[in-house]
């Protein structure tokens, strides 16, 4: 038995859609303290330059070989002829269980926010006393599991109930909703006394702080926040038709997720300043500077919860999309979406406990140096992710070229983007993430 293959309603739909897995915790919780970790401006121009030339391009070879083969990630490679390749959709099953593990636990804190911040439980704390606030809430065993387990519903409910008109419904409203409270949160982040030094660190690059280990972080965080090389954009590019024009919706898609990056580093990084924190905080420091940019500006109360519901929801159309690849691939061997959903959304919640313990419990608990939230984090963004988008490059650059150019531009038409793109498939992508990986490992240094 399988599911019939549903399609995204119009062309606006599927930008949104994909927008919606691209535009998540990735961006507006990670990016930031990624940046404030890895030396500011430095990391960010090597971060966009990642995005527009490799991430944009696998961006669109997945779109693309979902769109043609209308499959999931395993039955796609082999549909085209090349059943090896699969590993890429094996690999990708693995990392979305991996990623929705510790992605639900970061959701459930968001939804605890809401909460707390309607409350009026923050009313008249400052910095310090915020930091303080998010430590020992992130560190006690029960609550941040109950909220996971909370957040792990929610997305099994979308999903049950199909993507097209929930979340892509949702999604049009609340996304740009997201957006215009996000600008609301710049001008007030920088325009707070002291926040130049902020801008400064935000926008002045030193490279001195780059290393092997900073590159490879950029490059794990343009994969991670793209959805990239773990078959979540291969499975909504093929509930696509074959009229779209997919080289425009990916660019698209790659601007928005960007800006709205860029746009939650000017909102966090000068209130850090401003408010004397430490920019290499790490993932507190969302949950952490933006509370306390709330309590400094008018009407911060309303905009308080406001933001960490948009926050959950632009969770949300995220792990959506985490959970669709899944549901796309065992839909195959005969599983109904309710079983594969459930199963999947239980799964996900026990591996969801050690991530949310590696806080407080478990935070002794070391494999290669790291906590189990961080591993799972290190392992999926940081080498999973560009080890798929790797093979995906190879495939669409030399395995499937004729019929990928085909695809992208029409038959007849070779123009100058396209054989940009295969170029960046065949050499760029390929060498650089191999380079990279190696030298963000310490195998080579150079
Ligand atoms: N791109 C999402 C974010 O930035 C996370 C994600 C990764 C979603 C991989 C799907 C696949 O939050």
């Amino acid at each position: 038995m399988s599911i019939k293959r549903e399609h995204w309603g119009s062309r606006l739909g599927f930008i949104m859609a994909t927008a919606g897995s691209a535009i998540g915790l990735g961006n507006i919780w990670k990016f930031p303290y990624m940046a404030g970790e890895n030396g500011g401006a430095a990391f960010i121009i090597i971060y966009l330059a990642l995005v527009f030339t490799i991430g944009l391009s696998v961006l669109l070879a997945e779109i693309m070989i979902g769109r043609s083969t209308q499959s999931d990630a395993v039955t796609a490679f082999k549909k085209l002829g090349h059943g090896g390749f699969s590993v890429v959709g094996y690999m990708g099953i693995a990392a979305a269980f991996m990623i929705l593990s510790f992605y639900c636990v970061v959701a459930g804190w968001t939804i605890a926010y809401i909460i707390k911040f309607a409350s009026g439980h923050f009313v008249g704390m400052g910095g310090a006393e915020l930091g303080a606030e998010f430590g020992s809430f992130i560190a006690a065993p029960v609550k941040p599991i109950l909220y996971q387990g909370g957040f792990v519903i929610l997305t099994v409910i979308v999903v049950l109930g199909g993507i097209a008109n929930g979340i892509e419904r949702a999604g049009k409203i609340l996304m740009p909703l997201l957006f215009v409270i996000l600008i609301a949160l710049v001008i007030r982040g920088v325009t707070l006394p002291g926040a130049e030094r902020g801008l400064e660190f935000f926008l002045a690059p030193d490279f001195s702080k780059i290393t092997g280990s900073t590159i490879m972080a950029a490059l794990g965080q343009a994969f991670f926040s793209l959805s990239l090389g773990m078959g979540a954009i291969l499975t909504y590019g093929s509930y696509l038709d074959k009229t779209a024009n997919i080289g425009k919706s990916a660019s698209q898609v790659a601007f928005l997720d960007t800006l709205v990056a860029i746009l939650a580093g000017l909102a966090i990084l000068p209130a850090v300043f401003a408010f004397n924190m430490d920019p290499g905080a790490g993932p507190g420091l969302t949950f952490v500077t933006l509370p306390a940019v709330f309590s400094a500006m008018p009407g911060g109360y309303i905009f308080g919860p406001l933001f960490f519901c948009l926050l959950t929801i632009a969770a949300l159309t995220s792990s959506v999309s985490l959970l669709e690849p899944l549901v796309a691939f065992f839909s195959t061997k005969g599983f109904s979406r309710a079983q594969i959903t459930i199963a999947s959304g239980f799964l996900t919640f026990l591996m969801g406990i050690p991530c949310s313990l590696s806080f407080g419990l478990l935070s002794d608990f070391k494999i290669i140096d790291r906590n189990f939230f961080d591993l799972m984090d290190f392992l999926t963004a940081n080498l999973m992710l560009p080890i798929g988008g790797m093979l995906i490059a190879i495939f669409a650059g030399w395995v499937i070229t004729p019929l990928a150019i085909r695809e992208v531009s029409g038959e007849g038409d070779h123009g100058l983007l396209t054989k940009a793109w295969i170029f960046i498939l065949r050499f760029v992508a390929p060498i650089a993430i191999a380079l990279i990986l190696l030298s963000g490992l310490d195998i080579i240094q150079f």
